[in-house]
């Protein structure tokens, strides 16, 4: 099994940014405890800030992945683009965010990807990462 988690932008600064609501570990650090975690997973990591990078990174995603978790960040909210690119592929999205966005601004809560996605994992912290994988896991039962 494979997955790709791809993270949208601004979640780099994760650890700094806003850590009342995002926490204050980087995501590098969580994701080192994940591969240990599910070490009969392979699964990779990649982040970008741009819009259409993302695109990029979903549409090839389905070449080399059984699945993708995906964090689009604000693009959830704004970006037909992305919401086109889940919906063109062939593989499932599962849908990931760190805080609860149903708790927070109005404008947080339209997603683009959540009609296209598999299911939605939201307001867990960093463990909704941890949920996505499982529910592949679970799959595959
Ligand atoms: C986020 C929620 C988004 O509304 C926000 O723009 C983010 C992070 C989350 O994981 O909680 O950048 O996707």
């Amino acid at each position: 099994m494979k997955l790709l988690i791809l993270n949208g932008p601004n979640l780099n600064l994760l650890g700094s940014r806003e850590p009342d609501t995002y926490g204050s570990k980087s995501f590098e650090d969580y994701f080192s405890e994940l591969q240990f975690k599910f070490r009969n997973i392979e699964l990779s990591y990649d982040q970008t800030n741009i819009e259409g990078e993302l695109i990029d990174m979903i549409q090839k995603g389905q070449e080399d992945f059984n699945g993708i978790i995906l964090n689009a960040a604000a693009y959830t909210h704004t970006s037909v683009g992305i919401g086109d690119a889940v919906a063109a592929i062939n593989i499932p999205v599962v849908e990931v965010h760190i805080s609860n966005t149903f708790s927070r601004e109005d404008f947080r809560h339209k997603s683009y990807i959540s009609p296209n996605s598999k299911g939605i994992i939201v307001g867990f912290g960093l463990q909704s990462y941890d949920l996505a994988i499982q529910s592949f896991l679970k799959d595959n039962e």
